[in-house]
């Protein structure tokens, strides 16, 4: 597999997006949703590198089985989100394809009162987005490929390679 992006690199960009989100909430509280699983690796990092006052939920959204994200049906379990009137929301996800799991996320947690919501990804696909949203904090911006490592998957494997690869085997 092709090394696209290496630890290096991602410690790199994690440390300047991490002081971008400290300096947008000063020492505000922040709730961060992790969406589960992709975001494992990625939220390990970045909630050591945060300065601030944080609660952990983690959301399990599974949109794809294998290398395709189209034509799947998302599901996302949100009974873990609880009360979140009044605070501050950043959803931390691994990739941001279709923008479907993010458009679901987003809606379900503004539905909740809160104060804000944010979005930090790991990586934006070019190309590939349907729906319309923006996330505010991105580390990387990535050509249209099926990349795994650093918590992403082809299958449930290679989420524990420390670099993001392109996945070049079969589809
Ligand atoms: P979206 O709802 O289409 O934006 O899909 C986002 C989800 O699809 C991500 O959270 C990933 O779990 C998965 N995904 C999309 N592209 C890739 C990829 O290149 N590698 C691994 N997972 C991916
Ligand atoms: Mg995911």
């Amino acid at each position: 597999m092709r090394v696209l992006i290496s630890e290096e690199q991602i410690r790199q960009r994690v440390d300047l997006v991490a002081s971008e989100i400290r300096q947008t909430y000063g020492h505000e509280p922040v709730t961060i949703i992790g969406v589960l699983t992709g975001c494992l690796v990625f939220l390990a990092d970045l909630i050591r590198r945060l300065d601030l006052p944080i609660r952990i939920i983690l959301v399990q959204a599974s949109s794809y089985r294998g290398a395709t994200t189209t034509g799947s049906q998302l599901a996302v379990n949100d009974d873990v989100l609880g009360d979140l009137k009044g605070r501050h929301v950043l959803i931390v996800e691994d990739i941001l394809d279709t923008g479907k799991t993010l458009r679901h996320m987003v809606n379900l947690i503004q539905a909740r009162e809160v104060a804000s919501v944010r979005i930090a990804v790991l990586m934006r696909k070019l190309g590939r987005q349907i729906i319309e949203i923006e996330p505010d904090f991105v580390c990387f911006r990535i050509p249209d490929e099926f990349v795994v490592g650093y918590g992403l998957d082809y299958n449930d494997e290679f989420r524990n390679l420390p670099y993001i690869a392109i996945y070049e085997g079969q589809k």
